[in-house]
């Protein structure tokens, strides 16, 4: 392809097409207009050019998509693709495309859909001389997901990556002037709609793994309903596992489906009661696993709960009757199994079963998230029992791991080396290995779910869905007859709900409720009524609440120019808010490394067997500022340091920080820098240390933390000599065993702010501050005078100061123009 036709396309088809953008949130898609009867019609004064220009582009897409066709790479690969079971649904498909505005595919994960169906509508296209003008975009619900597939279908057709395929995803992205075939998120997709609620230009849309139900697959769902009518032209193909294929059919006014038949070998179920008799793996009680928390808590709370859980969970179900034909030292580890939460040495004896006594092939083990999988890794790697460990190719896959060493998990491992891949549920059904002959399975999923009641996010292991245990399973099939051992009872199995609950059901919606507003579908309630399965008033209720409160939405629910601020920013309004103050108090520096931290994952790792010393090293960090969140900023301030040393290997062992994690917060820092600049709170003229006067003032980074999580507080109240914390929904409640804060009996200040509020064994802050009255006297609350003229009214009551009148009077000067200063447009 000649770089002049590439520059002039770009320049023609509006400056979006031609550059590569650096950030997800200000980067737009092919803007074209489309050729045929849209109701949108854009009067262009050099459509004339245009036209000519994308006949040119057209004919030079088709001559290279010829030319790399006839090349052996891609001859090669070609008989690949055509034994995969979408293969021979081409033609069909095809059809259904060019004669149906929406389709819904359903087939085997690992038939092609996500990788072919794209693919096949590319090929049609540039053959048929309508490469210049079809813009094909196929949402993915995980980043990780969105670029390997777009590697994998860039290599298939023999071109390097952001060629006629590239991928967008939030704040990275790898596309160019000729890129017709788009992967991105559905978070990316849905900040386009913003600007471009129409989708000009898009000739086809796919929407991918609808099956799992995902907040934004059933937001975008909505949307596109209500868009197609004005949009005629736009082709929408929703693409699923086989599971519930006619629910998404009848949404769409019972829309054609097609389904793949996938093959799969046979797959033997093994549940708890085989395994255990198998690997004569006794089950401990007191399994490591609750994370943070202490035995003798642990077995406090084991003697509160007098039930175990599993006659908890299942108490209609006759326990006994299955239990009878169990051995009795089965019976005896069911038991111990039923009070323990997931034993990794179970899974671990699962391992050293397979490993001594099958065959060859690659074991899938389906853990509940990172914690786990990285103390898997470690107890693996000091395994004895396994042997030579040179044997083995030990792999996470994790959904916000670094992209690299991608391609490991799907190639077969050399010779005499065994691939063991740790996964959460991201190899379920968006990541299919190949070479897998046994699956692991815990049975459980790390699963928010959202308590209206209580206004908070609850994240729970929980039990998977039948359908999941079946995706799980069919992972093992598919290159001979597989195994999947059940790391739970059949009578678990049984009991399993049919389908997980969607997300939207089980999640707060604050950021949702924003992105309605941004998109101006009218009131949030009655537009999320037309969901799938619409969330209940009282979690819409509570989503409005909390944006009025920091002042994203105005009283009449309308978006504020700081709710628009807000929209921008690709993380939790409270984080966003904060983010903003950083800038314009000078301390920018510690509000990206807070945001970074959160919207990722901090770099603090709690090796079990040191944990003690891991505790001691962010105590350390955080020194007397009582802050979760000064210890990140200091664990990052220090990495930077060692870096300019070169130390920073080093740095990070002794202080059990995981370099992987520091070296992504680097990036996602430069990225919301850029952000914040797009929208006009950093003046890209100024040195980065304008924004950095008080970084170093702890006092003042408190603060900002204040009136960005306002009105996420506890306050603290000493019950003798030590302090208790109560907050306005809860009452009492605890600080995370991994806090900086867990254990301190007395705070210096009396409120916190924090970060995330959960509920596992109670409800707990994670992350927190602690914060005076006077930082919540300036940024948080309502300051209204209460009856006698000396407090605010905040948390449904009043703080109250002695402060008079008029130095009341003068902070709400400030903080008037502080709103101002935020509200900027
Ligand atoms: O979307 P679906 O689950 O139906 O399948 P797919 O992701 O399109 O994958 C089809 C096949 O391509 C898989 O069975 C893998 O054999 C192969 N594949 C691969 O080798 N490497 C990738 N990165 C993706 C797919
Ligand atoms: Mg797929």
């Amino acid at each position: 392809m000649s770089t002049e036709t590439e520059r002039k396309v770009g320049s023609l088809l509006g400056s979006s097409l031609g550059a590569s953008p650096a950030n997800g949130s200000s980067s737009t898609y092919p803007q074209e207009s489309s050729q045929s009867s849209s109701a949108v019609k854009v009067i262009k004064p050099v459509s004339k050019e245009i036209d000519s220009a994308k006949e040119k582009l057209s004919l030079e897409l088709k001559q290279k998509q010829d030319e790399l066709r006839a090349s052996n790479g891609v001859k090669e690969i070609r008989s690949f693709r055509e034994k995969l079971p979408a293969f021979k649904a081409k033609a069909e498909f095809l059809k259904a495309v060019a004669e149906n505005q929406v389709l819904v595919i359903s087939g085997e994960t690992g038939c092609g859909k996500t990788t072919q169906l794209p693919q096949y509508i590319l090929e049609e296209e540039i053959s048929a001389l309508r490469g210049g003008s079809c813009s094909i975009i196929c949402t993915q619900p995980r980043r990780i997901s969105a670029i390997s597939v777009a590697a994998r279908v860039s290599s298939e057709r023999g071109e390097p990556l952001g060629g006629s395929v590239g991928y967008q995803i939030r704040l990275e992205s790898k596309r160019s002037a000729l890129t017709r075939l788009l992967f991105c998120t559905t978070g990316v997709l849905l900040r386009q709609l913003v600007q471009d609620p129409n989708l000009t230009g898009v000739t086809h849309l796919l929407v991918d793994e609808i099956h799992e139900r995902g907040m934004n697959e059933d937001f975008l769902l909505i949307i596109l309903r209500d868009l197609l009518p004005r949009r005629p032209d736009l082709r929408l193909i929703l693409m699923s596992a086989t599971i519930n294929a006619d629910l998404f059919s009848k949404y769409f006014g019972n829309a054609p489906t097609i389904h793949i038949p996938g093959f799969t070998f046979p797959v033997v179920d093994f549940f708890l009661e085989d395994v255990l008799e198998k690997s004569r793996y006794k089950i401990q009680p007191e399994s490591d696993n609750m994370q943070g928390s202490s035995r003798r808590g642990r077995r406090r709370r084991d003697q509160e709960s007098k039930k175990d859980p599993l006659t908890e969970l299942f108490e209609d179900i006759d326990i006994d009757s299955h239990y009878r034909n169990y051995s009795a030292s089965t019976r005896m580890s069911l038991e111990a199994w039923s009070s323990s939460q997931l034993d990794l040495g179970l899974v671990e004896a699962s391992i050293e079963y397979i490993c001594r006594s099958e065959g060859d092939g690659a074991i899938l083990v389906f853990l509940t998230g990172w914690d786990e999988i990285s103390k898997l890794l470690d107890k693996i790697k000091g395994n004895r029992l396994l042997g030579d460990q040179s044997k083995f190719l030990v792999l996470p896959l994790h959904g916000s791991m670094p992209t690299i060493n991608q391609r490991e998990i799907f190639d077969r491992p050399p010779p005499n080396k065994r691939k063991i891949v740790l996964a959460t549920n991201i190899a379920e059904s968006s990541i299919t290995i190949d070479d897998v002959v046994y699956v692991i399975d815990c049975g459980k999923a790390k699963e928010t779910s959202y308590d209206a009641l209580n206004k908070l996010a609850c994240l729970l292991p929980s039990w998977i869905s039948k359908a999941s245990a079946h995706q799980r399973r069919g992972r093992a099939g598919r290159v001979q007859p597989g195994v999947c051992y059940k790391l739970y009872p059949k009578v678990i199995h049984d009991a399993m709900l049919q389908y997980q609950l969607p997300e939207i059901l089980r999640t707060p919606l604050q950021e949702l409720c924003l992105h309605v507003k941004s998109l101006q579908l009218g009131a949030v309630g009655s537009f999320l009524a037309k969901a799938l399965q619409p969330p209940d008033s009282l979690s819409v209720q509570n989503a409005i609440e909390l944006l009025k409160t920091i002042g994203a939405l105005d009283d009449t629910e309308e978006l504020t120019p700081l709710g628009r601020h807000l929209c921008t920013l690709p993380m939790d309004p409270n984080i966003g808010k904060m983010l903003l103050i950083g800038s314009i108090f000078q301390c920018l520096g510690p509000a990206l490394t807070i945001a970074a931290g959160l919207a990722h994952r901090d770099p603090f790792v709690l090796p079990i067997d040191r944990k003690h010393e891991a505790d001691a090293a962010k105590r350390s960090f955080a020194g007397d500022s009582c802050s979760d969140h000064i210890a990140l900023v200091k664990a990052f301030q220090g990495y930077k340091e060692a870096k300019r040393t070169r130390s920073d290997r080093s740095f990070c062992w002794d202080n059990f920080l995981s370099p992987v994690t520091l070296r992504m917060m680097e990036e996602m820092r430069e990225q919301f820098r850029d952000l914040l600049t797009d929208i006009g709170f950093v003046d890209r003229s100024k040195t980065a240390d304008a924004y950095d006067q008080y970084s170093h003032d702890l006092e003042m980074v408190s603060a900002v933390l204040c009136a960005g999580l306002y009105p996420k507080v506890v306050q603290c109240k000493r019950r003798g000599k030590r302090t208790a914390f109560y907050t306005k929904e809860d009452g009492k409640v605890d600080i995370h065993p991994a806090s900086v804060n867990a254990g301190v009996h007395l705070f210096p200040l009396p409120y916190m702010v924090y970060s995330e509020k959960v509920k596992t064994t109670g409800i707990y802050v994670r992350d927190s501050t602690n914060i005076s009255d006077y930082a919540l006297l300036l940024f948080g609350g309502n300051l209204v005078p209460s009856q006698n003229g000396d407090g605010i009214e905040m948390l449904g009551g009043y703080l109250h100061f002695s402060a008079s009148r008029s130095v009341l009077e003068l902070i709400r000067k400030l903080r008037v123009e502080l709103d101002k200063l935020l509200n900027r447009k």
